[in-house]
């Protein structure tokens, strides 16, 4: 069908972009999405986005950490324009504490850029991040940054790259020196350069571009580099295929790209390259079939729940992302967990500065719905069919301290608290002896002081976190009902329910659950809560 025959819902999901940001704490994701926003002409000024990340310091601060709830409800999502196409791009925490709100969120992207700090390398939460994109098979672009300070090789962190990422790589910009060399990249997608020119904030103009490695004007401008380019270049061309478009969406290769997100070097590279090889919305997997986005019939999903940042209300703001059809302000979806009809009648859309009601909104978009306690993460919302989107999975805690009531008159409010930041995706609840034991489990232990503060201040119930021995959480299946009675019935202090009622077994050490997992094979151990669509994890214990 040509572009000009193709119907109104085709072409808007045709030109959507979605895509998660990610890096380690401190890369440059913020500074970089910045400039991706500068270049949208979505923002006019540098400095006008703030991180989604919480506190930096060793020891957090809950005022800092208050605030930047409410910078994070604004970055979530920031959409701009750029060449025709509308590009979403969805925000996520560095801090490691909270990488299962990241993990969510990469549930709702099309693909990835991932930003490396050229000093260190791929660092910890980088890998972590990366298995996660692996598992989706979500298309990767990554930026090396900067490129300003004396970083390591550039052929050394290629290699370093697709060793620790596992991922095929393929630069397309090439450095030019670094630090206080730095003068610029060459695009060996375009066989050319644009010259560095240090501190300048998004001058095109003023830049000089040379389109031939031959051109004499290159010794004039880099005497000391000229000739290390021409090498460098030889070399890539040598080592490196041609880019694969087909390969890189199907998450198997990933383009490289270096420049300086704070001197906005190298980002218009990428973002002119993310532009035609990203992919548009894709289709999703549900538990009955797969819903293409182009489908008539609306269909969503919630990824992401935010608390209100006014204490006195508790509405609360629930993402959705747009699978297939149109969203429509006050039309009535169903909801299916519950078998409810809901609408929902001031429906947001976040562009970088503001956020505004939407009439409507299509596939790859999200939609901000402000939410009475309706919707938690993972429901789904459609036209009328029944199924539910997979792959928003919990994944298994590491730390676990019981919930402890230090007001016995307000242990209503502690229970409807701590149920609700649970729904929020803060924290997993798990219930031990018919609900009179609460077992919060986390990743970090940032979360616990958020927990305490927001129980506190929100829903005025005095609490205290007792530790328990526990590091590490299981799921736990089987084909034989009557294995799972047994098996939890010796057991019984190390077994707790999660939300779903799902039973979850709880270790205390790495050794106890491989030594469990290796006495009780009629048992299946899952890592994440997703059951049907995980692989059983057998001896690779994390
Ligand atoms: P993050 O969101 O990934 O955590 O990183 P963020 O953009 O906040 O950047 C972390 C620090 O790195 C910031 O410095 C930022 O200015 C700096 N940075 C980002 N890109 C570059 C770059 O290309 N070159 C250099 N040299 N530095 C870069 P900060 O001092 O921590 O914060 P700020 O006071 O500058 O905001």
């Amino acid at each position: 069908m040509s572009e000009s025959r193709k119907s109104p819902l085709h072409k808007e999901i045709h030109r959507r972009r979605t895509f998660g940001i990610i890096s380690h704490p401190d890369a440059g994701k913020t500074t970089l999405t910045e400039k991706l926003l500068l270049f949208g002409g979505s923002i006019r000024t540098a400095g006008a986005v703030k991180s989604n990340k919480v506190t930096k310091s060793v020891t957090s601060d809950f005022m800092d950490i208050e605030r930047q709830r409410g910078i994070s409800v604004a970055t979530s999502v920031m959409s701009f324009e750029y060449q025709g196409q509308l590009i979403n791009i969805l925000d996520t925490p560095g801090h490691k504490d909270f990488a299962e709100d990241t993990y969510r969120t990469l549930t709702a992207v099309d693909s990835v850029i991932l930003v490396i700090d050229s000093v260190k390398g791929v660092e910890e939460q980088t890998e972590r991040l990366m298995q996660v994109c692996r598992m989706r098979n979500i298309p990767v672009i990554i930026f090396v940054n900067k490129l300003d300070r004396e970083g390591r090789n550039p052929f050394e962190l290629m290699d370093e790259l697709e060793d620790k990422l596992a991922i095929g790589v393929r630069p397309l910009t090439w450095p030019i020196n670094m630090g206080q060399q730095f003068r610029g990249v060459y695009n060996l997608h375009e066989r050319n350069i644009y010259l560095f020119q240090p501190g300048k904030n998004v001058v095109e103009n003023d830049r000089l571009l040379i389109d031939d490695l031959d051109d004499p004007r290159l010794d004039k401008e880099l005497p000391s580099d000229a000739a290390q380019l021409r090498e460098d270049v030889a070399l890539i061309e040598g080592i490196y295929d041609k880019l694969n478009v087909d390969e890189y969406r199907a998450g198997n290769l990933a383009p490289v790209f270096f420049g300086s997100a704070l001197n906005n070097f190298g980002v218009r590279e990428l973002l002119e390259t993310f532009v035609t090889i990203a992919p548009p919305p894709a289709p999703r997997e549900t538990d009955s079939r797969s819903v293409e986005p182009h489908e008539d019939k609306f269909s969503g999903f919630v990824f992401k729940i935010h608390a209100n940042l006014d204490p006195r209300h508790r509405d609360r703001i629930a993402f959705l992302r747009v699978c297939s059809g149109m969203f429509q302000k006050d039309k009535f979806f169903r909801h299916v967990r519950n078998g409810k009809e809901i609408r929902f009648s001031r429906p947001y859309n976040f562009m970088a500065e503001s956020k505004r009601i939407v009439e409507y909104a299509f596939p790859g978009d999200v939609v901000g719905l402000f939410d009475k306690g309706d919707l938690k993460i993972g429901d789904t919302l459609t036209e009328g069919e029944e199924f539910m989107f997979q792959g928003i999975p919990s994944f298994a805690p590491e730390m676990f301290k019981e919930l402890v009531s230090t007001d016995p008159m307000k242990s209503k409010q502690l229970d409807k608290g701590i149920r609700q930041l649970a729904e929020e995706g803060l924290a997993q609840l798990f219930i031990q002896e018919q609900g009179r034991r609460k077992i919060i489990g986390t990743v970090g232990e940032l979360q616990f002081e958020v927990i305490q503060y927001r129980l506190t201040h929100e829903y005025h119930a005095l609490c205290r976190f007792q530790p328990l021995a526990y590091s590490k959480a299981c799921w736990i299946t089987s084909d034989d009902p009557q294995a799972i009675k047994a098996f939890t019935r010796y057991r019984d202090r190390q077994i707790a329910y999660d939300k779903d009622e799902n039973p979850v077994y709880l270790a205390e050490s790495k050794w106890m659950l491989q030594s469990m997992i290796k006495d009780n094979p009629e048992i299946q151990f899952h890592f994440t809560s997703a059951f049907k669509t995980e692989n059983r994890i057998g001896d690779s214990v994390a």
